[in-house]
């Protein structure tokens, strides 16, 4: 059977299998969405946040890219953000690295890949304003692992550096930002860094929200 086709299928035997269990599930999920997570991370097959989180349909705003970079520049991942934040108001936004991230493998090497150079630039700049550390592993297995945990902690500080975020923190508590690292190795989410309103972030990087525009 084509490939494809399998998913056809698969998918006529999740539409009974939710109608069995609630007749009205797909009227309810047309309605509207409420999710409470907001998700950005890399676009690996090996990383589906729903599975590996025990989430479901409703659940999470999703935004994936390839090694789950927070660029100010990235307008559709600035376009979800300004939705998740300000429309949806989701209370938490996780970013989500990974062991074994070809995209944080490949900013490491030297050789010209294509687009991609560019997209995967900014890890390089992790590295850079890492050296020290970085550079005291001997295993380059080590170097990897530590740099996809110091690019996921670079991306959250992204966030917290946009103006959706600082917005929704001079209305109150949420959203509060984590960082975690998926370990392909056994499975294990493990949190890296958290950032609430709270979290000291270097003056230059402040909006000041009294006077529009807002964005
Ligand atoms: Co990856």
């Amino acid at each position: 059977m084509d490939r494809f086709k399998k998913l056809l299928m698969n998918n006529e035997a999740w539409v009974t299998e939710k109608l069995n269990l609630d007749k009205e599930y797909f009227r309810k999920q047309y309605d509207e969405q409420h999710p409470p997570y907001l998700w950005i991370g890399c676009a690996d097959s090996r990383v589906p946040p729903d599975e590996i989180t025990g989430t479901h349909a409703g659940d999470m705003f999703v935004h994936r890219n390839i090694a789950n970079i927070v660029s100010h520049a990235d307008l559709n991942l600035m376009s979800v953000l300004e939705y998740g934040i300000l429309s949806l108001k989701v209370d938490h936004i996780i970013v989500c690295g990974h062991t074994h991230c070809g995209g944080v493998k490949a900013a490491l090497g030297h050789r010209k890949l294509g687009i991609i150079d560019k997209w995967i630039r900014g890890i390089k700049d992790v590295y850079h304003n890492h050296r020290d550390e970085l550079d005291q592993l001997e295993d380059e297995n080590k170097v990897w692992d530590k740099l996809v945990e110091l690019n996921v902690k670079d991306q959250v500080m992204n966030l917290a550096k946009t103006s959706f975020v600082q917005k929704r923190w001079a209305e109150g508590d949420f959203p509060v930002l984590h960082g975690w690292v998926y370990h392909l190795e056994d499975g294990k989410i493990e949190a890296v860094s958290k950032i609430t309103r709270d979290t000291e972030i270097d003056d230059i990087y402040r909006y000041n929200f009294d006077e529009e525009p807002t964005l």
